[in-house]
């Protein structure tokens, strides 16, 4: 099989940040042959450092990658009905938001509130995507994976997975090892729609929609983040760079008898536990829709960094230091980024 290897290539285009840097190697993987053949044919250069990459919608390159940048273009969408139970399967370099347009079109519920959301189908599990109340893990079924140790082909079903807010076991302990070919989910012909999310609630009520079908689900959740959230088309983000801490019920209490006059934006997150929006507090420490040179965050939500222009990427994450250090003088919390730095 004719493997076509690219050198020094510009990743300008292939990051939603849009910054400006170089692969050593670059290859576009359009099917799992081709990676079968990458990795025994070209064994050699599997060898060293590799990056995987889908839509690089979650990715904070600060320097040129000195290895081989596998891009995964694997196409193709296909389902089967059973009774009220649809099975989809997609391939990891789908772009996510056509398969929820291909599902919203055939009546197929369970990811419309997921609509909009950037990046490629094979990267969804590895961060576990999530919106509007409604994260992958709640529809995901399997996943086709090649392991690049033992090179092979094999199947992770969703405990093997182990899914949790914005995390897996692709992101953590199994890091850089396995490559999603594809994702089934599991969806259903009988939709039970989500609006307990608030904004999506005030939305539908303004449209006057009273039986939101799934089509009007994610037409509103598509309208909130236009609205909401800068085009990374337009100007360079990564959608949320952190993750909204999680904090004991305590922690949350005693801060809230320092600051008696702050109304802390939180929600439940199991027993004892609240998740604290992490935009709130970044707005709370001065820096909603602030920029240092072309580096920023955005005016309307200030948990997605942001690049004008021509912001670098170690610009961007010095900025996310200073952000850090800022919540953390104030409110003694840690902010941990939800987008990979390299
Ligand atoms: N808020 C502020 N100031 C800000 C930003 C937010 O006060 O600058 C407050 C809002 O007023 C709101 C609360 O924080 O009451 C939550 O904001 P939002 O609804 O925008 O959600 P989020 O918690 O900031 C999370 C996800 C998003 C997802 C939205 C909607 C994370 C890290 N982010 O953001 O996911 O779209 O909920 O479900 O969990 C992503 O992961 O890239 C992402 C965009």
């Amino acid at each position: 099989m004719e493997l076509s290897v690219k050198e020094n290539f510009p990743l300008k285009k292939y990051n939603t940040f849009g910054v400006e840097v170089f692969a050593k190697q670059y290859i576009e993987i359009h099917s799992e042959e081709a990676l079968a053949a990458l990795f025994t044919a070209q064994g050699a250069l599997i060898q060293q450092p590799s990056l995987i990459l889908g839509g690089g919608s979650n990715i904070l390159f600060t320097r040129d990658f000195e290895g081989l940048v596998i891009h995964i273009t694997i196409p193709g969408i296909r389902h089967t009905i059973s009774g009220n139970a649809v099975t989809v399967t997609a391939g990891a370099g789908v772009i996510w938001n056509e398969l929820v347009w291909y599902c919203v079109a055939h009546q197929f519920a369970g990811i419309e509130n997921l609509a909009l959301i950037p990046g490629t189908v094979g990267a969804a599990p590895v961060q576990n995507i999530g919106a509007y109340g409604v994260e992958l893990k709640d529809v995901f079924e399997r996943c086709r994976v090649f392991d690049t140790q033992r090179g092979e082909f094999s199947t992770f079903d969703k405990e093997a997975c182990r899914f949790s807010y914005r995390e897996s076991y692709f992101k953590r302990e199994a890091k850089g090892r396995y490559i999603i070919t594809e994702v089934t989910l599991q969806l259903s012909l009988t939709p039970v729609v989500n609006t307990s999310y608030g904004a999506i609630g005030a939305e539908l009520a303004k449209r006057g929609i009273a039986d939101a079908t799934i089509k009007d689900i994610a037409d509103v959740v598509s309208a909130i983040r236009t609205e909401k959230l800068p085009n990374p088309s337009t100007i360079g983000n990564a959608g949320s760079f952190f993750k909204n801490p999680i904090v004991p019920v305590q922690y949350l209490t005693r801060l809230q008898s320092t600051f008696p006059d702050t109304h802390f934006v939180f929600y439940p997150a199991g027993p004892d536990q609240v998740k604290i929006a992490a935009g709130w507090l970044i707005e709370q420490c001065g820096w909603k829709g602030k920029r240092v040179g072309d580096a920023g965050t955005w005016k309307n939500q200030a948990l997605v960094l942001v690049n004008h222009k021509n912001a670098s990427g170690s610009a961007i994450y010095d900025l996310s230091e200073r952000i850090i250090q800022d919540v953390k003088a104030r409110f003694g919390i840690v902010l941990e980024r939800e987008v990979n730095i390299l």
